[in-house]
């Protein structure tokens, strides 16, 4: 035998007595270090946690004793004494520094379950591994019988790759409740995400209390409502209600917040100027350049903005022309810093077309009085204004990428969303780079969040499965992402805090839908984010996706079953008749399909190859099997769909 071939089966004998003794770990983020041992720990019907006497786990202890009352009926304690526990926990232990302020070491064997950190944070991302360990019942908000409530042994020790782990929530587009932004945190947090950047504010809706400027909610808060495709709706009629919307109160935001941090995510603001700010500037259209702006009200799914072009349709920017502009975001983001405790407040920057700017004889003035010579400079002179607001406040200014163009502000931070910009080039060279690396090697602070990676708006599957949205995006392409832009010396990669996943609410009119959006794409986020770049295997992620979806479909929280949907790769042979090519993401998955128009099941043919599609055939159905079982949805692509796409007809 070869040595390979005595390794290999070494692996095999050893993994086959560990399986009769163990079941398979499947979590996510994949901890850094991570050995199964050999056996379980079962919960005992008394249960007996040791507190660790720290306020900042109050929480964290209470949710854990409920997560396991409610779905086992087993009583819990909490005590301080440490010999009849059987969950502990040991804080502020310092000899372990590779784990630093957000590890923890788990120890989980036959007897007991200690998990240890230096901080607190710590504590709570052990308990959310632990949890992970247990059978997928334990989600269960209510009893469930019959269960083996037991985790298999492992030594754990686990730290993150990044400090900035995030998820976007767009609550401006469409708005969500606090009760759903709050279950929004719930999840996040036990995929180890500390961060939630709140986009508060764009043309569709103001969504923050403002005291000293109530006008803004009262008017900017509230459009027409619509379903369909946002964004292709009419223009409302001026006697339409205005009654769709919503905003968050001052106290609604302080207790986000202070739920937030009970879960140890932090919320960051993000207030969209000076472009995005149709909502505002209905309510005030004093603060834009341009006659009659506001007067078509804060939108409500029309057409307000050519993306062609980059042009503006209506006016919704702030005039960086006009001094009561900053004295109302003086207003605002007092009372923003005052309510966020974060150390950043975003401030936007994005998309600020220019089209009324230049038409407006204020901006010609600004721009003769302060020798700005391009209109990038102008929105670099209004963002290094905000950005000394920001500061006068006690607050780090952060900002898309476009705060680069026209010169960036000495101390501002960058939310890279682009890819490399034409003409835009990195500092002292000619190289065409994303934003993220331009502002690392000027020695800024970066946030990375490409779209090509990172944007969860985008479609996950073929456009005719999903609601519109002018890109897609699928898991494995999110997975592949590594947040490190490969370029950075070691000096320049400490600029990199991290990375975040963003979900713009155009297309998601309800709470299911971001949740759909969200997850499995966030799943590798959150790994992206925390976990070593040598851990990560695309197809024991599958698995471990597939261990958290059972979890979800305890909790009834909304996936996507994207990933098992195939890629159609249309082209014409030789005869110019359509050949469809299916690309499944997954491995091992077997697609049975038909022509005929009836629905394919195992005993129809299997795909093997690139498919002639027959004459007269008006479809192609087909669904996703693995193991004779079926896994996906079933899909009916028309050929003519497959056809426009050859012409190019369709876009995505
Ligand atoms: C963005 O996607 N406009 C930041």
């Amino acid at each position: 035998m070869s040595k390979t071939a005595i390794f290999l089966c070494t692996i095999f004998i050893w993994s086959v007595s560990l399986s009769q003794t163990t079941s398979t770990v499947a979590i996510i983020p994949q901890p850094a270090q991570l050995e199964q041992k050999q056996g379980f720990f079962t919960l005992p019907s008394n249960i007996t946690i040791q507190t660790t006497g720290t306020a900042d786990l109050k929480q964290t202890i209470n949710d854990l004793q409920k997560q396991i009352s409610l779905s086992t009926g087993y009583k819990t304690f909490v005590s301080t004494n440490s010999s009849n526990a059987i969950i502990k926990f040991e804080i502020n232990k310092t000899e372990n520094n590779i784990i630093g302020n957000e590890g923890y070491t788990l120890s989980v064997t036959p007897k007991n379950i200690t998990i240890k950190a230096n901080k607190p944070a710590g504590i709570f991302y052990g308990v959310q591994t632990l949890m992970q360990l247990f059978p997928p019942e334990i989600e269960s908000k209510s009893l469930v019988k019959g269960v083996d409530w037991k985790a298999p042994c492992v030594e754990i020790t686990d730290y993150p790759r990044f400090g900035w782990r995030g998820l976007m929530f767009d609550v401006s587009r469409h708005f969500f409740t606090k009760q759903e932004v709050e279950a929004y945190i719930d999840q996040m947090a036990k995929y180890k995400f500390n961060l939630l950047h709140l986009h508060l504010t764009d043309d569709e809706g103001w969504r923050i209390e403002i005291k000293s400027l109530p006008k803004l909610t009262q008017v900017g808060a509230w459009n027409v409502y619509g379903v369909g495709q946002f964004g292709t709706f009419p223009v409302p009629s001026p006697s339409a209600s205005r009654n769709y919307g919503g905003f968050y109160t001052q106290e609604d935001i302080k207790e986000l917040v202070q739920y937030a941090k009970e879960r140890f995510v932090n919320i960051m603001p993000e207030i969209d100027v000076p472009g995005h700010s149709l909502a505002a500037i209905t309510a005030f259209p004093e603060l834009s350049c341009s006659d009659g702006a506001g007067n078509i009200g804060v939108a409500s799914g029309e057409p307000i903005k050519d993306w062609s072009t980059h042009t503006a349709l209506y006016d919704d920017n702030l005039c960086p022309a006009n001094e009561n502009v900053y004295e109302f975001l003086d207003k605002v983001v007092t009372e923003v810093a005052q309510l966020f405790p974060f150390e950043y407040i975003h401030m936007g920057g994005d998309e600020t077309f220019k089209t009324f700017w230049k038409s407006s004889a204020a901006v010609s003035e600004l721009m003769k009085k302060e020798n700005l010579k391009t209109y990038e400079e102008v929105q670099s002179y209004f963002e290094k204004r905000v950005e000394k607001i920001v500061e006068s406040k006690g607050k780090k200014f952060m900002g898309w990428d476009e705060i680069l163009e026209g010169g960036i502000g000495p101390n501002a931070a960058v939310m890279s969303w682009r890819g490399p910009q034409d003409g835009v080039t990195a500092a002292g060279t000619t190289e065409n780079v994303d934003g993220g690396t331009i502002a690392a090697r000027l020695g800024h602070d970066v946030v990375m969040t490409p779209t090509q990676y990172c944007y969860l708006d985008y479609m996950q599957s073929d456009r005719i499965m999903e609601p519109h949205v002018y890109a897609s995006l699928r898991l494995n392409k999110v997975y592949s992402y590594n947040p490190m832009p490969a370029s950075l010396t070691p000096d320049q990669q400490k600029y990199i805090l991290g990375t975040q996943g963003n979900l713009w609410t155009e297309q998601v009119f309800n709470f299911r839908q971001a949740e759909y959006m969200t997850w499995p794409r966030a799943f590798a986020i959150a790994e992206n984010a925390w976990s070593p770049a040598s851990v990560k295997n695309w197809d024991n992620f599958v698995t471990r996706v597939e261990a958290q979806f059972k979890r979800f479909n305890v909790e009834q929280v909304k996936y996507a079953p994207s990933m098992y949907d195939p890629d159609f790769i249309p082209s014409y042979n030789a005869d110019s008749a359509v050949v469809i090519t299916l690309k499944n993401e997954v491995n091992g998955l077997q697609i049975h399909y038909s022509f005929d128009n009836s629905y394919p099941d195992k005993f129809y043919p299997v795909y093997t190859g690139p498919l002639t599609v027959p004459h007269y055939a008006t479809q192609i159905k087909l669904i996703t099997y693995r193991d004779g079982k079926p896994i996906g949805r079933m899909i009916s692509m028309p050929i003519e769909e497959l056809e426009g796409r050859l012409k190019g007809d369709n876009d995505d």
